[in-house]
């Protein structure tokens, strides 16, 4: 049997508003070009070039002086900066900046200093965000090319900073005003990472291709979850997924209403069910040649292109957010697409339910009994109660959980916006991440290491999962307010039976609040850097 089923998309499923989404994206896609330079830092001829500092005072006292260093060793550089550092304006905190214009002895324009931090507590993410700094800072100011110098230091690993600083570069180059028509194209044009002459070549070639793959692959799930429910429907989301995966040869299938009915995903459909829009059910497979056996990677995504709520209204304060309840699919997607290119020596498939959560008079009510896919012939779907239509990313996850499982999935993990309780938790700085498995979980917080993403684990138990059992049926779709990210996790594991598993609840994430040094107000795209990486540890 051939990986790739082309299953053409209806076009009677596509409005004429979305009809053009791709070409007017074409137009505007990220279009920075890194560059990796050995050359030495004074000779670079650039708008700008940055270098990193860090503080190197020990002294914690309430007058001691910050002591900023430049973390690099070019000696025309340190001299252009000596005097200014030596002037006490600037302390070298984290993300803090200091512009010099025309730096005396070096080719660069400017000169940009960005702060690190307390010299004890840098770390390889310090870079990734120090890089979206320099990039960010010269986004307004009209300057579109820029040179950053890897910085040196036995904290900073040459190649695994490299990766984070492409990363990085990428991550602060993003802008969510695709649809302002005033809006003039600020994008970086020309990136170059200054590498220096004493650096392990090969290694930070490596790094500085995998920095870029993870970069395009993040802003690409950024993209996609900043659409707007009108513009990006589950067929969009689709046809975007198709897209891509036929860029970068991946197999993929795109189905419809027709196809949950057949496979009786009765959980997935009873949310689209209110829509005018018809569900997509979108598959995606890596099977890198030669890998036959092993585990199967089952990566399980939420796509709610919008969430009202359904009949179980939500407030209309801040609704207009619930574009972005899409968002664990799209990680799910970008990830698909830096596996696909990095070529990780293990089979992954991805399942993606792509729906829209709409009252109206065709839509599910509180009160329903809904039954969830069957995983055989043998074993009924289990029978849901729905007591809050609100509470409708648990139960498309259900069905893609056993879809996951009956393709074959042998390690499964998802991702989703699906807890308001899990914000009110963890709040806006860590995700929330549950596992019924040590091993699984053991990897994935390894892989958190590299990717400097932030998840913390939450407990299950019994004891909550008795919160979700139903009188009339099997469970139902809410336990209560209390424990409301747990409850909703141990409705997920009803579906995952005995496969080991990771649940990603991004709700807090996905989304940036407030626009930071290094990253713009808007989508995130969490997850898709950690995923890839936890990917690796399976890698034979
Ligand atoms: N998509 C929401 C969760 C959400 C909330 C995402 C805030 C991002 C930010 C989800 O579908 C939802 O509505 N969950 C309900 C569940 C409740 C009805 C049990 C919630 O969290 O309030
Ligand atoms: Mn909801
Ligand atoms: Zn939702």
């Amino acid at each position: 049997m051939s990986f790739i089923e082309f299953i053409p998309l209806q076009d009677s499923h596509l409005r004429p508003d979305t009809l053009f989404i791709s070409a007017e994206h074409s137009e505007i896609m990220n279009s920075m070009k890194p560059q990796l330079s050995f050359a030495p830092l004074a000779g670079i001829e650039t708008e700008l070039l940055s270098v990193l500092a860090a503080d190197t005072q020990t002294d914690r006292g309430s007058d001691a002086k910050a002591l900023p260093v430049l973390l690099i060793t070019d000696e025309a550089v340190k001299a252009a900066a000596a005097a200014v550092l030596a002037s006490g304006e600037f302390k070298a905190g984290a993300n803090e900046t200091l512009l010099l214009h025309a730096p005396a002895g070096l080719s660069a324009k400017r000169l940009l200093i960005v702060g690190l931090g307390k010299v004890a507590k840098i770390k390889v993410d310090g870079v990734r965000n120090a890089a979206g700094v320099a990039v960010r800072f010269v986004k307004p100011r009209g300057i579109r090319e820029l040179a950053l110098a890897l910085p040196e230091s036995e904290a900073l690993p040459a190649a695994a900073s490299c990766r984070a600083a492409i990363e990085g570069a990428f991550v602060g180059d993003f802008d969510p005003d695709t649809y302002r028509s005033d809006r003039t194209d600020k994008s970086i044009e020309r990136f170059i990472l200054a590498a220096g002459e004493g650096t392990d070549r090969a290694a930070v070639e490596a790094a500085f291709a995998e920095g870029v793959i993870l970069g395009e692959s993040q802003n690409f799930t950024r993209e996609l979850v900043n659409e707007p429910g009108n513009k990006l429907t589950p067929t969009v989301l689709g046809q975007r997924a198709a897209e891509m995966a036929a860029e970068v040869g991946l197999g993929w299938e795109v189905h419809s209403t027709e196809k949950l009915h057949e496979l009786k995903m009765g959980a997935f459909w009873s949310v689209s069910q209110g829509s005018a829009e018809p569900p997509a059910l979108i598959v995606l497979r890596y099977e890198p040649e030669g890998v036959s056996e092993g585990p199967v990677l089952g990566l399980v995504g939420k796509a709610i292109t919008f969430d009202s709520g359904g009949i179980s209204l939500k407030p209309g304060e801040n609704m207009e957010k619930m574009k972005y309840d899409m968002a664990g699919g799209a990680t799910m997607i970008g990830a698909m697409r830096a596996i696909a290119l990095l070529k990780p020596q293990v089979r992954v498939l991805c399942v993606v339910c792509a729906a829209e959560n709409m009252p109206s008079g065709a839509a599910q009510k509180p009160g329903d009994v809904q039954t969830a896919m069957p995983f055989s012939a043998d074993k009924p779907g289990k029978t849901i109660e729905i007591i809050n239509t609100d509470a409708e990313g648990r139960l498309v996850l259900a069905d893609g959980l056993t879809y996951a499982r009956q393709l074959g999935a042998t390690h499964m993990i998802d991702a989703a916006t699906l807890t308001g309780a899990c914000v009110v938790a963890l709040g806006y700085y860590n995700a929330g991440a549950f596992s019924n498995d040590e091993e699984i979980w053991g990897k994935f917080n390894a892989a958190l290491e590299t990717s400097g993403e932030k998840f913390w684990r939450l407990p299950l138990g019994e004891e909550y999962a008795e919160m979700i059992k139903s009188e009339i049926g099997d469970i139902k779709n809410t336990g209560g307010r209390w424990g409301g990210a747990i409850t909703a996790a141990e409705f997920l594991k009803v579906f995952v039976d005995e496969t080991p598993w990771i649940h990603l609840d991004i709700a807090g994430l996905a989304w940036v609040e407030d626009s930071r040094p290094y990253i713009a107000k808007g989508p995130s795209g969490i997850g898709v850097r950690s995923l890839l990486e936890w990917v690796r540890k399976y890698s034979s």
